[in-house]
């Protein structure tokens, strides 16, 4: 599964995109206002990202219509080839997304609630779905098994899935289980994969031993 970073907090990316394991970034208009970063300083967030280790970057749209869905799209993936274009799962999202698509453009079509809508991502060409797994839970679904249906729908197609809205570690767990290609995790979610006391105690035993074995100390 791979692993991208669902914020665009500098103070939180910075020491998770270092660690290396984080493929990327996604944000969206919520992630955004979250962060205090405004549309006009999406350009220098981006060019911020790549430079601290991102290698990709997802930004979403914030038109409605599917013309000027398809322009805004052209324009976001001129800020770097290595930008992702996510478009919310509309019949204006989608149709814009065909056309990107056939452009060339890759894309990710985002809040995904049901399998219905990663059919017809697949149909439109995109890259990625977002099922948002959080909210379809507590819409009172049961979101890990839409999500495993849409990862079975998707098979066969160049259409991958990458979570969004996920609240646990566990969540993350499961969802590579049932074949999700990648996620996108909140900074505490992210923070959480590396939380293990059994790994603290282990590594606490091993330099207790150090000295014995006449190893300089804080070597
Ligand atoms: O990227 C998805 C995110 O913006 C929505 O997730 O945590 O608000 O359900 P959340």
């Amino acid at each position: 599964m791979d692993l991208y970073l669902d914020t665009a907090d500098r103070a939180e990316l910075e020491p998770l995109l270092a660690t290396g394991l984080f493929r990327g970034v996604t944000t969206n208009p919520l992630i955004l206002a979250r962060s205090g970063v405004r549309l006009d300083e999406v350009p220098d967030l981006v060019a911020w990202l790549f430079v601290h280790g991102a290698g990709e970057v997802f930004v979403q749209t914030t038109t409605e219509s599917a013309d000027a869905i398809e322009a805004e799209g052209h324009r976001l993936r001129g800020l770097d080839p290595r930008v992702v274009v996510k478009v919310p799962a509309t019949r204006e999202g989608l149709t814009a997304v065909r056309r990107l698509s056939d452009a060339g453009v890759p894309t990710l079509v985002t809040a995904v609630h049901n399998p219905r809508q990663a059919i017809l991502a697949a149909s439109a060409g995109a890259s990625w779905i977002a099922p948002y797994l959080g909210r379809v839970s507590e819409a009172g679904r049961d979101g890990l098994q839409a999500v495993a249906q849409m990862v079975r729908v998707l098979a066969g197609t160049s259409t991958r899935t990458l979570v969004a809205s996920v609240r646990s570690a566990e969540d993350t767990v499961r969802l590579a289980t049932d074949g999700a290609e990648a996620a996108t995790l909140s900074g505490a979610v992210a923070r959480e994969l590396f939380v293990e006391p059994l790994t603290d105690a282990a590594v606490a035993q091993f330099s207790e031993c150090l000295p014995s074995l006449g190893a300089r100390v804080g070597g």
